[in-house]
C-alpha cells in the first residue's frame, strides 16, 4: 500500500500515431512541492490531464492514496480531493474573485459539507457560515483588496491566484498547477510562490508545471524531468542543474539558470 499520494504510474498515452507519454510515473505526497519540467510538448499537460481524469491513459495507472481512479471522470476525481489548474486558465470571466471562491466552497460535496449547512437551523445561518468560509479562502490569499472585481478586470496573476483560490475552497488535497507563473510580473510571482509555499505548509501536495528554472529550484522539493514523453531524472532541483543529459536537452547554457524554450 502506498498510503497518501497522488500517483502516476508506467503511464503510456497515445494521440493516433504521436506517443505523448511512454512509462512516464510521477508521486505527489501531501506537504511536498514536486516539480515537472521539460521542453514544450514533452508530455508535461498530457501528464495533468491523465492524473486529472481529462484523458484516460493507453496503459499504466493512476492511484489517489491506493485506490485505483484511472479513467474516473474529472468531476469525481476533483471531488476526491484533486485540483487543478490550467495552462489557460478556466475562470467565468463574468464573475467576481469573491464568488469563484464560493464556487469552490460548493464543490464541497463530498464532506456532506453542504448537507451539514443546509442541516443549520435556517437558512440565513448557512449563508453566513458560507461567507465567513469564503472570507477566510481571501484573507488566506491575500485578494481582500481585489474579491469584489469582476474576473475580466483582474491581471492575470490575479486570475491564476483566483483559480488556485477556488481549489482551495474545494478543500483539494492535492493541487497540479500547469504554468502558474506564465504570462505574470516579477511581483506577481513572488506572491504566487509564497501562496505555493503556504499550501504546502498546511499539507496539500502541489504538482508544478513551470519553465522558470529559479522557480522551480526556489520552491520544489524534487523534480522530475520530462523529454519526448518520458522520464529522464527524478530528484533535488540541484541535481537536475548538474545532470548532464538535463543540461543539454533542456537547460540550455544561460547564464541565469533560466529555462530555454
Ligand atoms: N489532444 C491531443 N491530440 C493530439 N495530440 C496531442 C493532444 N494533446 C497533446 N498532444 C501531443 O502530445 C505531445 C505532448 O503535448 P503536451 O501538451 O502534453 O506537452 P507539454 O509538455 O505540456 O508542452 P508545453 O510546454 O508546450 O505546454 C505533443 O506532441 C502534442 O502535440
Ligand atoms: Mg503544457
Amino acid at each position: 500500500m502506498s498510503g497518501s499520494r497522488l500517483v502516476a504510474r508506467d503511464v503510456r498515452m497515445v494521440f493516433g500515431g504521436v506517443v505523448a507519454l511512454e512509462r512516464a510515473s510521477i508521486e505527489v505526497e501531501p506537504g511536498r512541492v514536486i516539480g515537472l519540467i521539460g521542453r514544450n510538448g514533452s508530455g508535461k499537460s498530457t501528464l495533468f490531464n491523465c492524473l486529472t481524469g481529462f484523458l484516460k491513459p493507453t496503459a499504466g495507472c493512476i492511484t489517489l492514496d491506493g485506490r485505483d481512479i484511472t479513467g474516473e471522470q474529472p468531476h469525481k476525481v476533483m471531488r476526491a480531493g484533486v485540483a487543478r489548474t490550467f495552462q489557460t486558465p478556466r475562470v467565468d470571466q463574468q464573475t467576481t474573485a469573491r464568488e469563484a471562491v464560493l464556487c469552490g466552497l460548493y464543490s464541497r460535496a463530498r464532506h456532506g459539507f453542504l448537507a451539514s449547512l443546509l442541516g443549520l437551523p435556517g437558512a440565513q445561518k448557512a449563508e453566513r457560515q458560507l461567507q465567513s468560509e469564503a472570507d477566510g479562502v481571501v484573507q488566506r490569499m491575500h485578494m481582500q483588496t481585489w474579491a469584489t472585481s469582476q474576473v475580466n478586470k483582474l491581471s492575470m496573476g490575479r486570475v491564476r491566484s483566483v483559480e488556485v483560490a477556488r481549489a482551495i475552497a474545494a478543500d483539494a488535497r492535492y493541487l497540479l498547477l500547469d504554468e502558474p507563473a506564465a504570462g505574470i510580473g516579477r511581483d506577481e510571482i513572488r506572491v504566487l510562490a509564497d501562496e505555493i509555499r503556504g499550501l504546502a505548509e498546511r499539507g496539500i501536495g502541489v504538482l508544478l508545471v513551470e519553465h522558470n528554472f529559479s522557480l522551480i529550484r526556489l520552491l520544489c522539493d524534487e523534480v522530475t524531468v520530462l523529454e519526448t514523453g518520458s522520464v529522464i531524472f527524478r530528484g533535488p532541483p540541484a541535481d537536475a542543474q548538474d545532470n548532464e543529459q538535463v543540461r543539454q536537452l533542456y537547460l540550455g547554457a544561460t547564464a541565469t539558470g533560466e529555462v530555454a524554450q
